[in-house]
């Protein structure tokens, strides 16, 4: 089973695994059972939550 959370101010969490593919159908190599991936635009390591999301979220998102 996956489950998806949505983090309030953060990424979006994927437990579970999943097979993820990239913009060119690529497979990105997951090396962990949950991934963070980026819902700010933000992160350097894309799709990927680097952290830098601190403070870019508005209160209630
Ligand atoms: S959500 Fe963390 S860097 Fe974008």
């Amino acid at each position: 089973m996956v489950e998806i959370k949505i983090k309030k101010n953060g990424p979006i969490l994927v437990h579970g695994k999943v097979r993820l593919e990239g913009p060119d159908g690529e497979e990105i190599v997951l090396e962990k059972e949950v991934i963070a991936l980026c819902r700010c635009g933000e992160s350097t390591n894309k799709p990927f939550c680097d952290g830098t999301h601190s403070g870019c979220f508005s209160p209630d998102s």
